[in-house]
């Protein structure tokens, strides 16, 4: 988080790498005893904030929340509308892919949205969310 600071005070444009390793440090906080699948997610504003998340599973099962949710629930509640990228980790050996609900939960703040779907620093892909949820239901079809 050190270098966040860092990279907003130089007004430098934030890494994938730096993002993912900031997702990856957050999955570390997973608290999944059930799946014992760890998930992590770092969301990027476009006025250089991070905020993190991680999956928080419940014995209830359906409470659930996903990591990607946890992350654009910090950053929405705390003001924050503007998000430029978010990075994902699961597995470190098969892509973990924003599940559907998250898709539809991020694509609230913008179709345009940057989603790094990471195995490690080394290793990701990059997607627009318009790519991840093609011709989507959104604030605008409720005009
Ligand atoms: N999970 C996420 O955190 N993000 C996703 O997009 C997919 C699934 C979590 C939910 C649950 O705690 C575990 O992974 C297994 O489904």
């Amino acid at each position: 988080m050190k270098e966040c600071l860092q990279i907003r005070e130089k007004g430098e444009k934030m890494e994938d790498k730096l993002l993912i390793k900031i997702a990856m440090e957050a999955r570390e906080k997973s608290y999944s005893p059930y799946s014992k699948y760890k998930v992590g997610a770092a969301v990027y504003t476009r006025s250089g904030k991070v905020f993190t998340g991680c999956n928080i599973e419940s014995a209830s099962y359906t409470p659930t929340i996903c990591a990607e949710r946890v992350a654009v629930s910090k950053c929405i509640s705390e003001g924050y509308m503007d998000i430029d990228t978010i990075a994902v980790v699961g597995s470190e050996i098969k892509t973990s892919f924003p599940c559907g609900v998250c898709r539809q939960f991020m694509s609230e703040f913008g179709k345009d949205i940057k989603v790094i779907c990471a195995r490690n620093i080394d290793s990701y892909d990059v997607y627009t969310l318009e790519e991840l949820l093609p011709n989507s239901f959104g604030p605008d079809d409720l005009d």
